[in-house]
């Protein structure tokens, strides 16, 4: 685990390659293992490899989702808050594993975040995907992982750079 946190990396240029149906498999099963509070499984994850709505989707934001359109693949990670008041925190434990599963079988993957973000100045993202999707009013979105291919090579985050500083030891130690 630690190396795939070590060359792990947001990739969001993707090549046309499509995904294996056995790496599809995977991502559905680890999305699945993903813990969630008191075990609710407040979620429900969309696969989308259709390229019409992917590129519709690509559209949800004005920033930091075009990138889609390149991509084989979108999850959306969809909690339902009638189930759990934590959906939010579940959804997004579930979004990491399945960023983390994609970089451990060589696929690169992107999280868009989609709650709390808008379409326009009258429709926010979630809105957007929901009309799209015809989702049922009981589900919101916590984001999107486009997922494919990389089409891009990134560094590695070197082990020097990272801020010791963030972590204090039995108790609050003030630093820097
Ligand atoms: C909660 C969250 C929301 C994010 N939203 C977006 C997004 O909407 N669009 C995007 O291109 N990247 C998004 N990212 C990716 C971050 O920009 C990226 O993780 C950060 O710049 C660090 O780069 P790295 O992942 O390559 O280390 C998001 C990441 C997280 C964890």
């Amino acid at each position: 685990m630690i190396e795939i946190l070590r060359s792990r990396r947001s990739i969001r240029k993707y090549d046309t390659r499509s995904i294996e149906q056995d790496k599809l498999d995977i991502l559905k099963e680890a999305v699945l293992r993903s813990p969630s509070s008191k075990g609710s499984q407040p979620w429900h994850f969309i696969f989308i490899e259709d390229k019409r709505l992917l590129e519709k989707l690509a559209q949800s934001k004005d920033h930091g989702s075009h990138f889609l359109s390149g991509a084989q693949l979108a999850i959306i990670f969809c909690g339902d808050e009638r189930k759990s008041d934590v959906w939010v925190e579940d959804c997004s434990i579930a979004t990491t594993i399945a960023h983390l599963t994609a970089q451990s079988m060589g696929l690169g993957s992107c999280w868009i975040q989609i709650r709390k973000r808008t379409h326009d100045k009258q429709t926010t993202a979630g809105e957007y995907i929901a009309t799209l999707l015809s989702l049922p009013d009981h589900l919101k979105v916590e984001s999107i992982l486009a997922v494919g291919y990389p089409d891009e090579e990134k560094r590695p985050t070197p082990k020097e750079s990272l801020d010791y500083n963030r972590i204090s030891i039995n108790g609050f130690e003030k630093k820097g």
